[in-house]
């Protein structure tokens, strides 16, 4: 089992894709172990996307990302972190399979609707970012009918 960090951005907010996004996580199996909402602070954004500071996109990402409304969601699974970046799809919509969330609802690299941890390590340092305060921990019955034995 694994928990990985799910944030859909300010433009999936603002363009009313929250309940879409969230069912498809759910629809897929995967348990919700963490959700949250809030105005990202120039100091988280700056932290999650620290990888990328010296990248030219960098300053225009941070004032995406703190520009409203972000979801915050912890989802775990069997190889949670490879699963949601398959339903999630490349980063540019204009590439993504017709299926993934960027490429049944995106055009653009920047404005890609949602992020997802790319390894271990990065779900842990994310998780402990966005959920200082932990992720919940309940049984979900239905995992019974997603895995076999
Ligand atoms: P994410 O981290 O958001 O899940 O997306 P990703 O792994 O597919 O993409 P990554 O390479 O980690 O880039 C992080 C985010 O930076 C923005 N970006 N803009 N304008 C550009 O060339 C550019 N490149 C990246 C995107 O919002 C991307 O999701
Ligand atoms: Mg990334």
């Amino acid at each position: 089992m694994e928990t990985t960090y799910i944030m859909i951005k300010p433009d999936g907010v603002q363009r009313g894709l929250v309940g879409e996004i969230i069912g498809r996580f759910e629809q897929k199996g995967l348990k919700l172990v963490g959700l949250k909402s809030m105005v990202p602070s120039e100091e988280i954004a700056a932290k999650h996307y620290e990888v990328h500071k010296e990248r030219p996109f960098f300053p225009g990402l941070m004032k995406f990302i703190t520009s409203g409304p972000v979801v915050c969601m912890a989802w775990s699974g069997v190889e949670a972190i490879k699963v949601a970046r398959t339903l999630i799809g490349p980063t540019n919509g204009r590439d993504a399979a017709p299926g993934t969330i960027r490429g049944d609802f995106g055009m653009d690299i920047g404005y890609n609707m949602i992020h997802g941890s790319d390894a271990a390590e990065t779900a842990e340092f994310e998780l402990g970012l966005w959920f200082p305060e932990g992720t919940m921990n309940w049984n979900y019955e239905t995992q019974n009918w997603v895995y076999e034995g």
